[in-house]
């Protein structure tokens, strides 16, 4: 299949294009120098020109603590941009894969949150990243979007990529452990995308709509520092494992309120396209690998 990706060069956009590669699709991998979506007619004349099978949008703004002083850029990328894609993806009648947050919810939920959970963003940020979602639903109908959260691999900044610099400058740390999530390995969230446009390649249908995606098990980014330290060490890649002191998150005050619940229940993922959560302990392994 033509696959368009917008935000190529992003974390999970690198990996997008060589899981799509790998899968023999032919890419048109966009930068965002190339195919700025904040652009309507740049939009409109790209796709009209190359006519994609698929379009993939791992563009975004994503500077969370950055988006509460810079509203109009946060809300120019994530609704915006994404609307400026449903509008020409519909009128093209070319599916949309959208990729969204677990930031979308206020995270108070005990339990891991549904796509049919009430969302109630905390931050510019997350509110930006819902109005492109509902943009999307308002435009299109042939659409895919998958939410994730703690995102993390080889490529771009990352909590990971911060841990081992830190580890390597420190001796102790303190890191916030009143938070929960699933880090979600890029790669798998690209090998996620690409499954699901194959079973649509296959099938030629496909059950549009919301989805969530993210590791397991569940962690604090505390036991998610500790554990990226001990394989590390164990890796080679930093000489000891600094200590981690756990902390809340009132002591570590931010300009953007996080969720204190990010987890994401993948149920639905999973009962419609077979697609089971990854141990993010492995996926860690592969990227602490790579980065060697
Ligand atoms: N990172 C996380 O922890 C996390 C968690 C939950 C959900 N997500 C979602 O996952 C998706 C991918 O995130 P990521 O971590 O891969 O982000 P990323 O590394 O920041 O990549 C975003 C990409 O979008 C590009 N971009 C920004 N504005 C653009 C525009 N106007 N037109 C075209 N491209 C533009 C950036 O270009 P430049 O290279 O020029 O900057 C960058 O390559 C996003 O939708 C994000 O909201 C991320």
């Amino acid at each position: 299949m033509k696959i368009l990706i917008a935000g190529a060069q992003g974390q999970v956009g690198s990996e997008l294009v060589s899981v799509a590669n790998q899968s023999k699709h032919t890419v048109f991998a966009t930068t965002r120098s190339e195919l700025d979506i904040t652009q309507a007619k740049s939009v409109d004349a790209y796709i009209s020109q190359n006519q994609p099978d698929i379009v993939i949008n791992a563009a975004a703004y994503t500077a969370v603590d950055k988006a509460e002083e810079e509203h109009n850029l946060a809300y120019a990328i994530n609704h915006d941009g994404v609307k400026n894609l449903a509008v020409v993806c519909s009128r093209n009648n070319i599916p949309l894969f959208h990729i969204s947050t677990d930031y979308v919810f206020d995270g108070s939920k005990i339990d891991a949150y549904c796509e049919e959970d009430d969302v109630s963003p905390l931050g510019v940020y997350g509110e930006s990243k819902w109005q492109g979602e509902e943009s999307i639903r308002e435009h299109m109908e042939q659409f895919i979007i998958l939410r994730v959260a703690w995102v993390f691999g080889a490529h771009r900044n990352n909590f990971v990529k911060t841990m081992l610099r830190l580890g390597n400058e420190k001796d102790e740390l303190n890191v916030v452990a009143d938070q929960y999530g699933g880090p979600s390995p890029a790669k798998n969230i690209a090998e996620t995308l690409i499954d699901i446009i194959g079973q649509y390649q296959k099938n030629k249908k496909l059950e549009w709509g919301t989805y969530h995606y993210c590791g397991y098990p569940k962690t604090t980014w505390h036991g998610f520092a500790k554990e990226i330290f001990h394989q590390a060490h164990e890796a080679g890649l930093l000489n000891k494992e600094p200590k981690v002191n756990p902390i809340t998150t009132a002591q570590y005050p931010t300009p953007a309120k996080r969720p204190e619940n990010s987890m994401l229940d993948c149920s639905k993922l999973n009962k419609t396209f077979g697609i089971e959560m990854p141990n993010w302990h492995n996926s860690l392994n592969e990227v602490l690998m790579d980065l060697k």
